[in-house]
């Protein structure tokens, strides 16, 4: 079976290994900093085996070793924003923790598929690539297909379809300046802004690009976790099975939508390799305009981090 990492056993990376399991789609390794947590949620991860009829291999670990031979590693690992916190503060400790878990994956699994979900995605996943070294094609990150999957989640109630005709396309950071693009979401082929009013799909994007907010002021005492572990489960299923699926992700772009030495949320083909395509969409000035906006706001956090060193 292939191996597939899992650096962070919280929510979401403790549902992640969950999903993984039930969809046989590999072997799993459950590790976190904190003694016990993940070799605890493996167990009975794999106790639910016999129950669920899944042969995926679970096992939790605090030691690197075992991460050897991972075909897929995500990250996870990371601190949510606490009260008091500026975005700052957050962004200095997540970087220190994911350049130590970067580290330790260019010693221990230097041929894996990394794909990051921890934030500030764009920038967490910057510091991934620059501190393994790894190809910029093998190394991306989780955001456009949640984003999406929340837009087509919203289309869905709105029009009372299903949400399997669903084609949606957010592009982007992942955060208040993502652009989820109406004219390439459509519903069995037909673009949305054909089935709705503007009006309507304004409402919409609005509650798209608001909605890991929602959820957090709900939930008041943590931040999703079932949608994020779909949509990374959906990219490792991608690269594992190599199905070279068009999806939204975080990628590096060298001069694609006239963009160089970032990364931001674009539509890519993905398959054994990671990234094997960008695909370059026609723009309307608008569109662009937004995608700009997005972009100088990750290169802002960029910045700031080689500033602080
Ligand atoms: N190495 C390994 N694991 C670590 C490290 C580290 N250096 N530092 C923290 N962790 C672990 C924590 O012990 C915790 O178990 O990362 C886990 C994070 O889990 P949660 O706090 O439950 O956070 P979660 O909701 O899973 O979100 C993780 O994903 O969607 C993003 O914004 C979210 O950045 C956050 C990340």
């Amino acid at each position: 079976m292939p191996k597939i990492t899992i650096i962070g056993a919280g929510a979401v990376g403790a549902t992640t290994a969950q999903r993984i399991a039930e969809k046989e789609i590999g072997d799993v390794v459950l590790t976190d900093i904190v003694e016990g947590l993940p070799q605890g949620k493996a167990l009975d991860l794999l106790e639910a085996g016999p129950l669920f009829g899944y042969d995926s291999n679970i096992m939790g670990t605090n030691d690197y070793r075992d991460i050897k031979g991972s075909d897929v590693v995500v990250i996870t690992a990371g601190i949510a924003r606490k009260p008091g916190m500026t975005r700052e503060d957050l962004l200095k400790i997540n970087t220190k923790i994911i350049t130590d878990v970067s580290q330790n994956i260019k010693l221990h699994a230097p041929d894996s598929v990394v794909i990051t979900v921890t934030n500030p995605l764009d920038i967490m996943t910057y510091v991934v690539m620059k501190t393994t070294g790894f190809e910029s094609n093998r190394v991306f990150g989780m955001s456009g297909v949640l984003d999406s999957g929340r837009f087509a989640a919203f289309i869905a109630l709105e029009l009372g379809c299903s949400v399997r005709d669903i084609n949606a396309m957010v592009l982007g950071g992942h955060g208040d300046t993502m652009v989820p693009l109406p004219r390439f979401t459509t519903v069995s082929g037909v673009p949305i802004t054909e089935l709705m009013p503007e009006s309507t799909i304004n409402r919409l994007v609005d509650r798209t690009i608001n909605g890991g907010a929602e959820i957090v002021n709900l939930l008041k005492t943590g931040s999703a976790f079932y949608a994020p572990s779909a949509a990374v489960t959906n990219m490792v299923e991608a690269v594992i099975k190599d199905t070279k699926r068009i999806l939204p992700a975080c990628a590096y772009l060298n001069g694609e939508y006239g963009k160089k030495d970032i990364y931001l949320g674009v539509p890519v083909k993905l398959g054994k390799k990671g990234i094997t395509q960008i695909i370059e969409l026609e723009l309307t000035g608008e569109e662009k305009k937004a995608l700009d906006r997005s972009a100088d706001t990750v290169r802002s956090g960029i910045s700031s981090l080689n500033a602080s060193g």
